[in-house]
This record gives structure tokens, C-alpha cells and sequence, in this order.
């Protein structure tokens, strides 16, 4: 097993962010490391996460974010919206309060910590998160981001934004309405209710929900499975399902003859070099 430092981030940086990065041949597993806060995250932790997504190696096909201990990710740190905020990092709400962060800068900060989730859904990995206990506000945004979700049975997902005067606004918008509708998804943020997993998995926010002690297990058997079908296909797949909501039937079936085309021209030249 490889203890990553991506360009520029040693190990030790990323831990202060909250984080940890592993590769084991074509896997990584990004660990939220800071269980005596539930795992709680930070705009530091958003742009490690983003300079991990950047700097992931062209190896890696499958991504499992994890956390450890009790909890997947109680959300963002509550003291990001306190006076002084967090400790070694710049206070967007002092800013404001100071008039010294105005809407264009506002958006780039936002837009920075989006980047931390967005690289997720790139065709060329397949992402699975594996949710212990509480997935909340920016958690939950994070789990969602992933492909693929695994949930023990204690998991409890909450959109907690709204409760607390916010919109979630780190790219978890998109996946949920995807998810369960735009009237689900109204019923799930505007009330910041707690789904437990068996709800989750009624919901579709769930892909499997296994007994706490089977988690590790159930995620190395998805993973094994992932890692089964061949990667220029998987990615080209996964293309094209990520697509198919946004096409008419016309557009997706051209989009199926493109990339079926483009797997024939791979495949019969693999072939022809032997
Ligand atoms: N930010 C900062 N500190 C946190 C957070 C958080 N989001 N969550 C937990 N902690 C801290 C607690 O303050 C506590 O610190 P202490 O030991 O110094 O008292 C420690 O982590 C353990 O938390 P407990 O509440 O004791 O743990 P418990 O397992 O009983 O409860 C739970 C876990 C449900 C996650 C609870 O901590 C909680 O509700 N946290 C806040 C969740 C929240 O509102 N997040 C923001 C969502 S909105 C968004 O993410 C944009």
C-alpha cells in the first residue's frame, strides 16, 4: 500500500486537512480522518479533496471515500460560522461580516470547494462511498457525489443545510433530484429530515446497505466486481449512462453508436496487433 502525496500536498497536509489518501494498485481510498469531530470538513478539506481529484494517478480506476470511525461526515465544520472560524484558515464569514468578500469573490471560493466534488464523477474512475452512521449536510453532499453508495445499516443521511439558513450548494443538488425527484428531494431539504438506510435504499440513495461489520467486505467485493470489466469499456459506460437523463432516446441512441464505434475501432486494433 502507497501513502500518496499528490503534487505539491505532502501527507502530512492532507491530514491536516482532515484527510488521507491510499493506492493499492488501481484503487485509492480517500479516508476523512477526523473522527473526534465525526469527520466534520472544512474549506481546507474541500480544496484537498479537489488537489487529490487533480492529481490522482492515471492508474487508478476505482475511488472509495470512507470515514473513519462512527460517522461518515458530520458535515461542515460548524465553526467555519463562527467568529475567528477554524484554526489556520482564512474566516469567510469574518470577511463578509468586514464587507471585505464580495459576490464574485464569494462565488470563486464556493466554486473552489465544488471542485472538490465534482472530479468524482469523471468517466475515467468509478467512485463509491461507504456511509457509516451519520452522512450530513456537506456529508451527505459528498456521498452523493460518488457513483456508487454503500451504506451500513446504521447510516442516517440528513440534508441539513436548509435548517441551518443555507442551501446545500456543493454539488449534492443535482445527484438527489436525479436521484428521487424534484419532489422528493423538495420533501428530504426543506423539512432536513434524517433518512435511515433502509429508507435510502427504498429511495435508490442506495445501491446496497449491509450489516455494519460487513461494510469493509461488502465495498472490497464491489470494488473486486468494478475491477472485473475491462476499464476503456467501464469508462465509455459509465459515459454514457451519466449522459442518457440529459438526451432524448434519438440523442442517446447516436450517443450509443458513437462510443459503440469507438469500442470497435479499439478492440479490432488491439486485436490486429495481437
Ligand atoms: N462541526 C464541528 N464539530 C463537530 C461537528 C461539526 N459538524 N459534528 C460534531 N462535532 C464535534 C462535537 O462538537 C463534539 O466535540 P466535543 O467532543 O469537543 O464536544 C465531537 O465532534 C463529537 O460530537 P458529538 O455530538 O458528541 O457526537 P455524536 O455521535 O453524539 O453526534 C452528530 C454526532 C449527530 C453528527 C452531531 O455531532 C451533530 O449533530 N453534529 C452537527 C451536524 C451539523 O449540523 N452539520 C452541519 C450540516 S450543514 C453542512 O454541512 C453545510
Amino acid at each position: 500500500m502507497r501513502m500518496a502525496e499528490p503534487g505539491g500536498i505532502a501527507e502530512g497536509d492532507l491530514e491536516a486537512a482532515g484527510l488521507r489518501l491510499s493506492v493499492t494498485g488501481e484503487v485509492a481510498t480517500v479516508s476523512l480522518v477526523r473522527p473526534e469531530r465525526r469527520n466534520a470538513m472544512t474549506g481546507r478539506t474541500w480544496e484537498a479533496l479537489a488537489h487529490v481529484g487533480q492529481t490522482l494517478s492515471e492508474s487508478v480506476r476505482i475511488v472509495v471515500v470512507k470515514g473513519e470511525g462512527s460517522s461518515f461526515s458530520s458535515g461542515i465544520d460548524l465553526n467555519m460560522f463562527r467568529p475567528g472560524g477554524v484554526e489556520g484558515e482564512t474566516s469567510l464569514m469574518d470577511r463578509i461580516a468586514r464587507g471585505s468578500a464580495d459576490d464574485a469573490e464569494l462565488d470563486a471560493v464556493i466554486a473552489g470547494y465544488q471542485e472538490g466534488f465534482r472530479w468524482l464523477r469523471r468517466p475515467d474512475i468509478v467512485t463509491v462511498a461507504a456511509v457509516r452512521g451519520h452522512a450530513i449536510g456537506a456529508g451527505f453532499q459528498l456521498a452523493l457525489s460518488c457513483d456508487l453508495r454503500v451504506l451500513a445499516d446504521d447510516a442516517q443521511l440528513c440534508m441539513k443545510e436548509p435548517a441551518l439558513g443555507l442551501v446545500p450548494d456543493l454539488t449534492g443538488t443535482k445527484p438527489l433530484v436525479d436521484l428521487v425527484g424534484p419532489n422528493r428531494a423538495m420533501e428530504l431539504c426543506l423539512t432536513a429530515r434524517t433518512v435511515s438506510a433502509a429508507e435510502a435504499r427504498e429511495l435508490r440513495l442506495a445501491e446496497l446497505v449491509v450489516e455494519g461489520a460487513e461494510l469493509d467486505a461488502a465495498v472490497d467485493d464491489l470494488v473486486a466486481a468494478l475491477l472485473a470489466v475491462p476499464r476503456e469499456a467501464a469508462s465509455a459506460t459509465k459515459e454514457l449512462l451519466r449522459g442518457a437523463p440529459g438526451r432524448t432516446l434519438e440523442e442517446q441512441a447516436a450517443a450509443e453508436r458513437r462510443a459503440q464505434a469507438g469500442r470497435l475501432t479499439a478492440m479490432a486494433a488491439q486485436a490486429a496487433r495481437g
